[in-house]
């Protein structure tokens, strides 16, 4: 089954609400509509200028964390039905810094997940390995950890998945296509195993890390690479417009 490229650009903390307006207009005279599925994940206070800014485009507003709970004394939290209601159509969870920097477990990104899903929202699961698990053969013993502690049978088709190693994040290193092509086919593997055909032949993988124009329509063009996740290169509105066409 074909399934349709979808690429994401994870600002980070980058871009002030003002700079994402201008960000996402840039974006937006760059863009035809087209296959690729656009996504962009402005941080929190800049959701809603490119709400805004995004009336009338296809391209789709995502958040980069939100909170398991709907509502509580959570300080500094937003929750994932808070996000739907500034129109947010899914939300960027278990990402490698979140995992890294604020302590989050495959435990906390499960719940998140049906958080997400339950509040209508799309979760992009993140996983990937350091480089020091790379190193000691154990990238597969990772990646599968983390996506079984975040799916189950009946969330694990509902999500897309981010391959992302975290060496190969924001360092300029990415992998090679035969790298991540193999990860990819194991977690292809892996969604069979949780979620059945149906999960195994829709749910997207996309890549991430140091994807950049020219890279980005080698990788693309992997059977099992369905689309990326752009941090740096997103910022950039020529460059993430690049990578969309190398997605075609
Ligand atoms: P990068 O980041 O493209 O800057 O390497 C990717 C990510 O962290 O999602």
């Amino acid at each position: 089954m074909a399934r349709r490229k979808f690429v994401c650009g994870n600002w980070k903390m980058f871009k002030t609400a003002s700079e994402a307006d201008q960000l996402v207009r840039d974006l937006r005279s760059r863009l035809s509509s087209g296959q690729v599925q656009v996504a962009v994940a402005p941080p929190f206070t800049a959701l809603a200028a490119a709400r805004a800014a995004l009336t009338g485009s296809p391209i789709q507003l995502f958040a980069q964390n939100c909170h398991w709970e709907k509502q509580g004394a959570f300080t500094g939290e937003i929750s994932a039905p808070m996000l739907k209601e500034l129109g947010c159509d899914g939300v960027i969870l278990g990402h490698s810094e979140r995992r890294q920097l604020f302590f989050e477990t495959d435990e906390m990104v499960g719940r998140k997940v049906r958080a997400a899903l339950e509040a209508g929202l799309h979760p992009i699961v993140c996983c990937g390995e350091t480089l020091q698990e790379r190193e000691g053969n154990k990238t597969w013993e990772v990646v599968s950890r983390q996506l079984r502690g975040a799916l189950d049978a009946s969330t694990a088709q509902q999500v897309t998945i981010a391959y992302e190693p975290v060496w190969a994040i924001g360092t300029g290193k990415v992998a090679t296509t035969a790298q991540a092509q193999e990860v990819h086919a194991q977690i292809r593997g892996l969604l069979r195993e949780l979620g059945g055909a149906a999960a195994a032949d829709s749910v997207r993988v996309q890549y991430g890390g140091s994807v950049k124009p020219d890279n980005a329509a080698e990788l693309l063009a992997q059977p099992d690479i369905d689309g990326a996740l752009v941090g740096g290169a997103s910022l950039k509105a020529d460059d993430f417009a690049r990578i969309i066409a190398g997605a075609r």
